[in-house]
């Protein structure tokens, strides 16, 4: 007897193959036993499976939690200031030289207590579980000092289960350069104290740097990757966003699980990260809100067969969102995504870019039973409706959120 018996809805499971690749079922039935996926197929196939709770969906279609596999959810204060400038016709790079971008969020959570990071967080959270979000990958990054990373991390681990969604901490310290260091002395800093700490305390399921012209050299990206691996850290990158510093390439050396924004990716870092299998991850929120022009080369990462995901990137100065499924419409309508590929972007290929695959991402048996019900008519609807729709439901290990 097994706990819930979902009937009379249209499943994307993921798991699907070349004919079908969202591995859709129609008049399906899903059965879930000890918060996890027992059983998908047709209805017909699971008519003589007993289960402790019968759901009928009325044929609404069905699939995995939405995973949002790159977001800066922690940090105090906001940015709106900045938002403003850029209209006014400042750059980020000119705000970043002046002082404000990353470094204006870095004095804002510095100054923030745990517990104040901790209650804008939860809220942020709240937003994007509305979205269908059931699992979260959170970066460090606004601190640049040892105990304010650590403090970031501490704040995205009280966050994991909160409002059902799965939490996926990420250590960013090579996110900019700390206005009260030089950099040599900070790059030192972080491969001799904070990876170190965050890996002895277990913080962090991965370190992430931003290899760019405004923050990290390729070189000093490479220093902490090795400290990363060394600690036992997977690797990703935020690579190729405002320039092309061949940080896909690299990344891809350092079978990183992802390089993300990518606007100035070239064929050779498309090709080495399908190679790898280095997962991309398109951010269309921040190329929308920095009126970038320079879209992400889609055609090579297909003709390379890189995985592709979509996420948020949700953070207070070039990403303010709390819609996944706005930034699925971002990826479809600015980077010509087919909605299949954002789906795929927020389920399956999400899970992949966090090492999560073995658990999420795809409705199959051994899987988490976190789903989301959508009562729309066409699955496509998802990268279609401008900031909408939300779930009708969402569940997680099989229970009602
Ligand atoms: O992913 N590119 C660098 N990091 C963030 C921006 C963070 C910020 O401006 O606060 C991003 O876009
Ligand atoms: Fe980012």
């Amino acid at each position: 007897m097994w706990d819930r018996l979902i009937t009379d809805c249209n499943v994307a499971t993921m798991a699907g193959s070349a004919e079908n690749p969202l591995g859709i079922i129609t008049n399906a039935a899903i059965g879930i036993d000890g918060g996890k996926i027992v059983r998908v197929a047709k209805r017909t196939e699971l008519a003589g499976f007993r289960a402790r709770e019968v759901v009928a969906l009325d044929g609404a279609w069905v699939t995995p939690g939405l995973i949002d596999c790159h977001t800066h959810l922690v940090f105090g204060g906001n940015r709106a200031d900045e938002h403003a400038m850029r209209r006014a016709g400042s750059s980020y790079e000119e705000i970043a030289a002046a002082g404000g971008g990353i470094i204006s969020s870095v004095s804002q959570t510095r100054a923030a207590s745990e517990a104040q990071l901790l209650a804008s967080a939860k809220r942020r959270l709240e937003a994007l579980a509305k979205s269908g979000v059931t699992c979260i990958e959170v970066k460090s990054g606004y601190g640049l000092d040892t105990e304010t990373e650590l403090k970031m991390l501490r704040v995205a681990k009280s966050l994991d289960g909160h409002a059902g969604v799965k939490v996926v901490p990420t250590l960013l310290a090579l996110h900019a350069l700390p206005p009260d260091m030089d950099r040599k002395a900070y790059v030192d800093m972080v491969i001799r104290e904070t990876i170190p700490m965050v890996a002895n305390e277990g913080l962090a399921a991965s370190v992430d740097a931003y290899c760019e012209g405004i923050a990290f050299t390729p070189a000093e990206v490479e220093a902490v990757f090795t400290a990363a691996q060394h600690h036992g850290l997977p690797v990703r990158l935020h690579a190729e966003q405002l320039s092309n510093q061949k940080g896909a390439a690299l990344a891809a050396r350092y079978k990183a699980l992802s390089a993300d924004h990518l606007e100035h990716l070239d064929n050779d870092g498309a090709r080495a990260m399908g190679e790898a299998g280095t997962v991309a991850v398109l951010l269309p929120a921040a190329f929308y809100c920095l009126r970038d022009e320079q879209v992400p080369p889609i055609d090579l990462l297909r003709k390379h067969k890189v995985a592709m995901a979509v996420a948020t990137d949700c953070n207070p100065g070039t990403s303010p969102t709390l819609s996944l499924t706005l930034a699925m419409n971002m990826a479809t309508t600015l980077f010509r995504l087919s909605p299949e590929e954002a789906i795929m972007g927020t389920t399956l290929h999400a899970a992949r870019a966090l090492g999560l695959a073995h658990e999420r991402g795809t409705l199959a048996p051994g899987k988490m039973a976190d789903l989301c019900v959508w009562n729309i008519e066409q699955l496509s609807e998802l990268g279609y409706w401008i900031g909408l729709p939300s779930p009708d439901r969402r569940m997680v290990a099989g229970r009602d959120q």
